[in-house]
């Protein structure tokens, strides 16, 4: 029976036979001795085995190469060697599958350009390793967060009819060929579809049922941007809430992000050893101060002010009325507030038609949570509840009312005040390692002129 190399090395006294499988990191030769570096992916560390004459299958140890396979046998006992307290004494080795010298990850650093393009090889790597091992586990954290306290948990469809953003950034989905828009009643569905970019109006129906809800699942935006934040297929985290109004949506937000940063400094602390060694020295003191310091909170209105008188140029100009960009949000964010900063209130002519008006007729209850290095993580609004207010706000944004029925019968039968948010799971995962660019937190990224594996 093989036992994973994390919980071999979490023994607490020798053993006499244990069994371990993975893949060979380094071989290196002494006289008599061979030194395996072996690796399963369980966990950071590898774990080193020792073979020599008396180990059974020595002969074939020169071919025992760096990506190759294996399985070991042997005797666990404490290690001389620094950093590793334990150590494998090999009864015998054998070599599962071999790997020739092209194997792409021999032992020395690579670009991350150059593991993107290697992505089916790249988990086995010490960064990618780690990266996709604390996915996996905030993964579960966010699923335990909810479910502690009373969400249920909501499967949105995948395909949609609906653009619930109305930035017209949708993947159509079709099985017609030729022209698409010349009988689009003759497609599969009927009427054009959709990949969902957001599964909100959806989970809306659910929290008008079930009172607290979350959904957590792939989300496509055929957004033609080429940044460092931004995918084409990205997975969204999307709580709503019933009886719940704007305060109360931030205040989830918050402590939403704050939970997600205390359970990586708890329960990742391995791998965020390695992401503060080699990616970002100081990721860990950012948990620490996300996890005990209360985020600021600024109206839209007085984040314009603040960006007017800052003396900055920026690339794009600030005045009211503007969408923020990336530079605003970050200037805020990292030089102004020096700390994560939820933004609300914003001109509703720059939001989408569900947002809640306030009375002031000029503004919506939408808020966007930014942090330093990333920007905006999350976008979440208290929504119209009212259904005179919600059908103007549809032909403010040249919607449709009918296309919107079963939207509206929300707000015909019993409505309430509600509210939600969507987090993008890999800005959120980028936040917490410090690794820079979306496409390294994600196993396969998708980005425009990029489908690969
Ligand atoms: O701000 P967004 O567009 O909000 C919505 O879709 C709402 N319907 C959510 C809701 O209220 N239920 O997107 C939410 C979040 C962003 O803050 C960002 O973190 C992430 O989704 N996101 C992306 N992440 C990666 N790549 C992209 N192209 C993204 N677009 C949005
Ligand atoms: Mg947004």
């Amino acid at each position: 029976m093989r036992t994973l190399i994390k919980h071999v090395l979490a023994s607490t006294e020798p053993r006499d036979a244990v069994t371990v499988a993975g893949w060979v990191r380094t071989r290196r030769d002494a006289k008599g001795f061979s030194f395996l570096e072996l690796n399963d992916g369980s966990c950071f560390a590898s774990l080193q085995a020792i073979a020599d004459a008396n180990t059974t299958g020595c002969a074939d140890l020169a071919k025992f190469t760096t990506g190759s396979s294996a399985i070991v046998e042997g005797r666990l006992v404490p290690s001389p060697a620094a950093g590793q307290k334990w150590e494998l004494q090999a009864r015998s080795v054998r070599l599962i599958g071999a790997a020739d010298p092209t194997y792409p990850l021999q032992k020395k650093g690579h670009s991350l350009e150059f593991l993107r393009a290697i992505a089916h090889l790249r988990p086995r790597s010490n960064l990618f390793g780690a990266v996709f091992r604390t996915r996996s586990k905030l993964a579960f954290a966010v699923h335990q967060f909810f479910q502690e306290r009373d969400f249920i948990y909501v499967h949105t469809p995948i395909i949609t009819a609906s653009d619930c953003e109305g930035a017209g950034e949708m993947f159509r989905v079709t099985t017609l060929k030729g022209d698409l828009d010349a009988q689009p009643q003759a497609d599969f569905f009927g009427k054009p579809t959709y990949l969902t970019v957001s599964g909100q109006l959806e989970g809306e129906t659910f929290a008008c049922a079930l009172s607290n809800i979350y959904t957590f699942g792939p989300t496509f935006r055929a957004e033609n941007s080429n940044t460092a934040r931004h995918a084409a297929e990205f997975w969204m985290i999307e709580p709503e809430m019933a009886f719940c109004d704007l305060s109360g949506d931030m205040d989830l937000g918050e402590e939403f992000i704050k939970a997600m940063a205390r359970y990586t400094l708890e329960h990742c602390a391995e791998d965020l050893a390695f992401f503060a060694k080699f990616i970002d020295q100081g990721v860990r003191e950012r948990l620490r101060f996300v996890v005990e310091r209360p985020f600021q909170r600024v109206p839209y209105t007085e984040a314009v002010e603040i960006l007017r008188k800052s003396g900055k140029t920026f690339e794009f100009p600030v005045e009211y009325g503007v969408n923020l960009q990336s530079e605003h949000e970050r200037f805020l964010t990292e030089e102004h507030f020096q700390s994560p900063v939820t933004v609300f209130n914003y001109p509703r002519a720059i939001k989408p038609f569900y947002m809640r008006l306030n009375d002031d007729g000029q503004t919506v209850t939408a808020m966007d949570v930014l942090v330093p290095g990333i920007g905006e993580v999350i976008g979440g609004a208290q929504r119209e509840e009212r259904l005179d207010v919600l059908r103007e706000q549809l032909k403010a944004h040249q919607l449709r009312p009918e296309d919107y029925g079963w939207y509206l019968d929300l707000r015909r039968y019993g409505t309430v005040p509600h509210a939600g948010f969507g987090l993008g799971f890999e800005r959120l995962l980028m936040f917490l390692t410090g690794v820079a660019n979306i496409r390294d937190v994600i196993p396969f990224a998708r980005t425009p002129g990029n489908a690969e594996f």
